[in-house]
């Protein structure tokens, strides 16, 4: 028996090479090994996407990057949340057992809070409705970048609890977060995230990424100076990318000094467009089929639900709601 597989992506516009290396691209190598079930989780993202059409395009879009970047439609289960209507019925059951005191110890919440924002009840619950995702698919493992981790950890302190209250019904799920990837940097050092405007999106022209490229930060040595590459922000996003012959020579230009940043910059948007133009190519052809997209999530979705229901009437039972 395999085992399962599943992880989830708000429809939150135009991912990043630190969604891909950090999750997406994880998901992809590990299909073939795991019942895979990637889905979209749009039910997390109502609370910041209120506008149905920005929605619904959003989602069409996820699923034509999943695509185009090696998912197989056919060997995986690819669905949207909202067709798991039985997972917020999980989430309110695991309402009713979790702490206000235990969900405010979650990073998104504390961050939220530090920065004065007002933060809806469904962002709080945010924790909690995440791991109804994952238990309620007897799931054993999470790829997920290191931001995420704290939430795989809290399904499981979920699962727990429930299982010690009601008997055993959850498995523990366990996160995969691999390390070299954990936390791809941004152009200006800090984490890549869309919340902080330094990212370098998947998918864009080539010119764009070069664009991009040469804004990342630098440090003012002279170009004669030798310098270690490992200091540097713009080598740690190059390596994600780099075959071993490209590594050397990158590297080289660093370490012999006599190369200038832009000279190196230029040679690191070139490695990234190598690497990423048969994905592009791939996603401008699936761009014309958006029904196909629509098939997929119908099909992922039926047997998600089924899934979600036969694990639910056992919850029920256990609760003696049925
Ligand atoms: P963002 O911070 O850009 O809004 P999300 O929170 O939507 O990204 O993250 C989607 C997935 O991609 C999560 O699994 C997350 O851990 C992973 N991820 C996001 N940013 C990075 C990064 N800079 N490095 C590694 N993984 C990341
Ligand atoms: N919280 C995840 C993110 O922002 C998305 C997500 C929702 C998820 N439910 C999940 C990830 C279940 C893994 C498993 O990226």
């Amino acid at each position: 028996m395999k085992k399962t597989l599943l992880t989830g992506i708000q429809p939150s516009g135009n991912p990043h090479i630190g969604n891909y290396f950090g999750m997406m691209k994880q998901v992809v190598d590990m299909q073939d090994e795991y019942t895979t079930l990637p889905f979209i989780a749009n039910l997390h993202s109502l609370n910041t996407i209120q506008n149905a059409e920005e929605m619904k395009k959003n989602i069409t879009n996820v699923v034509i990057d999943y695509l185009a970047i090696g998912l197989d439609p056919k060997k995986v289960t690819l669905f949207k949340q909202s067709d798991v209507p039985q997972t917020t019925e999980l989430c309110w059951i695991f309402n009713t057992i979790v702490t206000m005191p235990y969900l405010m110890r979650a990073h998104a919440f504390k961050d939220a809070e530090a920065k004065n924002k007002e933060i809806s009840v469904g962002t709080f619950d945010y924790p909690i409705l995440m791991a109804a995702d994952i238990l309620i698919q007897d799931t054993d493992v999470v790829p997920v970048g290191k931001d995420q981790q704290q939430h795989v950890e809290m399904a499981r302190d979920i699962a727990e609890k429930f299982n010690r209250i009601y008997g055993e019904t959850f498995k523990l799920p366990e996160a995969i977060i691999k390390k070299e990837v954990a936390v791809v940097q941004g152009t200006d050092g800090q984490k890549m995230s869309k919340s902080y405007g330094n990212t370098i999106p998947l998918f864009t022209s080539e010119e764009e990424t070069e664009k991009i490229v040469m804004t990342i930060a630098m440090d003012s040595k002279g170009i004669e100076e030798k310098k270690n590459p490992d200091d540097y922000n713009l080598y740690k996003i190059a390596k994600l990318f780099v075959n071993k012959e490209q590594d050397t020579e990158i590297r080289a230009m660093f370490e012999n000094g006599g190369v200038g940043y832009a000279e190196i910059k230029k040679y690191t948007a070139k490695i990234i467009n190598d690497y990423l133009r048969p994905m592009r190519e791939k996603r401008k052809e699936l761009e014309k089929n958006p029904e196909r997209v629509l098939e997929i999530l119908e099909k992922g979705g039926k047997i998600a639900n089924e899934r979600a229901e036969k694990k639910m009437m056992n919850v029920r039972k256990k609760c003696g709601l049925r």
